[in-house]
């Protein structure tokens, strides 16, 4: 393959299995280069069964202009995992810019002169193409994944306090002097989620687009992944514990557990959906009966999530514990009718619309479970 050692912007893009893509998105990159810049792509193969790395390099030889676009492929062994891919594709970058984009048309290539522009004007670090910013949006997916990609999206932003909309997203580009000396764990799919917690003092812009769901071949994230993500933001939480001193603020404290409290509330709401969904369409269960088990085990997941993790309460004793989940349960079961007898009465009595009923309800109730729990089950003082 042609190394370019003058490559101005390295392009990684990661590929498993993407015969039918590989060769299409690697045209319409070249079509969309940014003006004037030495481009080099790095394709990151995991020995695809399909061949995807030899269909990128015969591509790539196939070309007849090949002085401001050179393809390189990177032929790995074995597959590790998505972050790793991506990882070893920095290391083999020539260029100051790195963009890391997927290979099945979800990201748009139009964007790419876009993403270096920002980084080259102006002092930013790291652009994020996203697709929850105003003007961005996804299309062609189910309603269960975009379930799931909020649910992770808002653990990320409130557990490990991001203020990013997509730190999940798989299309960005970064000044690659920025990485010097990070170790990166590289689980899963989240390397973006890892740069913007471990780099210290980076700026970082987002820029809107829209994620077209892939048209051919299948995608790669399953339930490994899924359990994979879980893994990595505990790993990230602990990481930042250690970086920050303690906390000794009452404020600051106070409304990082409340934060951490809700989170684990949003989580609770996807595990009830999925398990929900789970007994009536794996177990053949009456939906109502499904339901029931979905709150179960909403409400169980929920406590154990709280009192490890929002509360940090570490003894395990049985009758302690026990104790605490009869509270806890209480609480939500209490918390829900107050919210139901809320709903009826801001709608009936006072006529305030629906949605805004709904949510002064959920806000209110969740915010007098968390100080019912804090106090009670988990015996704090209020305000810490
Ligand atoms: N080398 C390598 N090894 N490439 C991989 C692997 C792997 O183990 N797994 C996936 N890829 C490649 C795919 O071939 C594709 O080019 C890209 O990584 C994204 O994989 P998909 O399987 O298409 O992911 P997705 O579309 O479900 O997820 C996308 O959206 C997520 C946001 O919700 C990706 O952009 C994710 O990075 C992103 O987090
Ligand atoms: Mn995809």
């Amino acid at each position: 393959m042609s190394n370019h050692s003058n490559a101005e912007v390295s392009i990684i893009i990661p590929t498993y299995n993407e015969s039918e893509n590989i060769k299409g998105i690697l045209h319409l990159i070249n079509e969309h280069l940014p003006k004037n810049t030495i481009v080099e792509a790095i394709v990151v193969d995991d020995n695809s069964p399909d061949g995807t790395g030899k269909i990128a390099e015969d591509y790539f030889n196939s070309l007849k202009e090949k002085t401001k676009y050179t393809i390189n492929v990177i032929n790995r062994k074995t597959r590790e995992s998505l972050s790793s891919a991506i990882l070893n594709g920095i290391q083999q970058a020539k260029g100051k810019i790195v963009v890391v984009m997927d290979s099945d048309f979800s990201h748009p290539p139009q964007l790419i002169p876009k993403l270096v522009e920002a980084l080259k004007q102006s002092k930013t670090d790291i652009v994020v193409a996203s697709r929850y910013l105003n003007g961005g949006s996804i299309h062609g997916w189910s309603i269960k994944r975009k379930i799931i990609s909020k649910i992770a999206t808002i653990i990320a932003k409130k557990g490990l306090g991001i203020k990013q909309s997509d730190p999940m997203s798989g299309f960005f580009a970064f000044k690659k002097e920025i990485i010097r000396g990070i170790n990166f764990d590289a689980i899963g799919y989240k390397i973006l989620l890892e740069m913007i917690v471990k780099i210290k003092d980076i700026s970082i812009k987002e820029i809107p687009y829209t994620f077209a769901d892939r048209e051919n071949g299948k995608s790669k994230l399953g339930t490994k992944i899924i359990f994979g993500y879980i893994q990595a933001i505990g790993k990230l939480y602990r990481y930042g514990k250690k970086e920050q001193q303690k906390e000794t603020r009452s404020s600051v404290k106070f409304l990082s557990k409340a934060a951490r409290f809700f989170s684990v509330g949003a989580c609770g709401l996807g595990v009830n959906y999925l398990a929900s969904m789970w007994f009536t369409s794996s177990l053949n269960m009456w939906y109502l009966h499904a339901t029931i088990l979905g709150i179960l085990f909403s409400i169980t997941s929920n406590f154990f999530l709280n009192k490890y993790w929002t509360f940090e309460d570490p003894d395990f004793n049985a009758k302690k514990t026990i104790i605490q989940f009869g509270k806890f349960a209480g609480f939500s079961s209490i918390g829900a009718l107050v919210q139901l007898g809320m709903v009826y009465y801001f709608v009936d009595e006072l006529s305030i619309s629906y949605p805004i009923s709904l949510v002064l309800a959920v806000t209110t109730s969740a915010f007098s479970n968390f100080i019912l729990n804090k106090k009670w089950t988990f015996k704090e003082k209020v305000w810490s």
